[in-house]
């Protein structure tokens, strides 16, 4: 049976793709992604460029919940359309069955946009089940099979020895996707881009090499 997907192309980065490490890589890995699946969705948001709200308490009654009926209309026009945005990031990010995100690591995370992006998404109802009787807070992303990657470049080449202590960004990603339920998590880490010895266009090699290794199973 052919099964066709929607993928989620997430940026975090304001500049253009071509001085970008990790947007030049994320690129070659959708065109690499769309040789295969010339059939499949892409979806392309790039969180620089596109609108993301940030989390306000007004717009939510208790945690991730948004606002809805007498309580949305107290709201203003330009709060209505904070809420109206976030739900449609919500159900943009639920639709999608496999998600690519390609940023830079900043301060050993990723740049804080991603975050606020989650914040938006990561909502009560829809994405997790907040139960409070029982205080237990559950992920419900696993109704369909769901994949993501992420794709990090860094100026350094990180051990991986070390990844668990200075890769936050990745840890971080791979702990809430997989609490959410999307079960696999696959990584591209184009490494050592500020270096000497590696250098950006090694890197962007030694990524495609690993792109190569794992597209077909994506
Ligand atoms: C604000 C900022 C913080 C950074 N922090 C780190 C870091 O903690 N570790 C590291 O290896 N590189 C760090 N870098 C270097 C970038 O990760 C690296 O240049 C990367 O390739 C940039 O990707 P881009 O071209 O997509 O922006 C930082 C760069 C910036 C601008």
């Amino acid at each position: 049976m052919i099964t066709i997907a929607t993928v989620l192309y997430i940026t975090v980065n304001s500049k253009p793709e071509h001085l970008s490490t990790s947007k030049t890589v994320g690129r070659i890995f959708i065109d690499k992604y769309k040789q295969l699946h010339s059939d499949d969705t892409i979806e392309e948001l790039d969180l620089y460029r596109d609108d993301i709200p940030r989390v306000n308490y007004k717009l939510f009654t208790s945690r991730a919940t948004l606002v809805h009926g007498e309580e949305f209309e107290k709201l203003s026009d330009d709060e209505k359309n904070q809420v109206t945005r976030i739900n449609q990031l919500c159900d943009q990010f639920l639709k999608a069955d496999k998600y690519v995100i390609a940023a830079p690591m900043w301060n050993v995370f990723f740049p804080s946009m991603l975050k606020q992006y989650l914040d938006c998404i990561i909502q009560n109802g829809k994405v997790i089940n907040v139960d409070t009787a029982n205080k237990k807070v559950e992920g419900l992303l696993d109704n369909k099979i769901r994949k993501m990657v992420y794709i990090q470049s860094s100026g350094g080449d990180i051990p991986l020895l070390l990844s668990r202590k200075v890769n936050h960004g990745l840890t971080y990603l791979h702990d809430i996707f997989k609490f959410l339920g999307i079960k696999k998590f696959d990584k591209i880490l184009v490494e050592g881009v500020d270096m000497k010895s590696i250098g950006r266009e090694q890197a962007i090699q030694n990524a495609i090499e690993d792109i190569d290794d794992m597209i077909d199973y994506f």
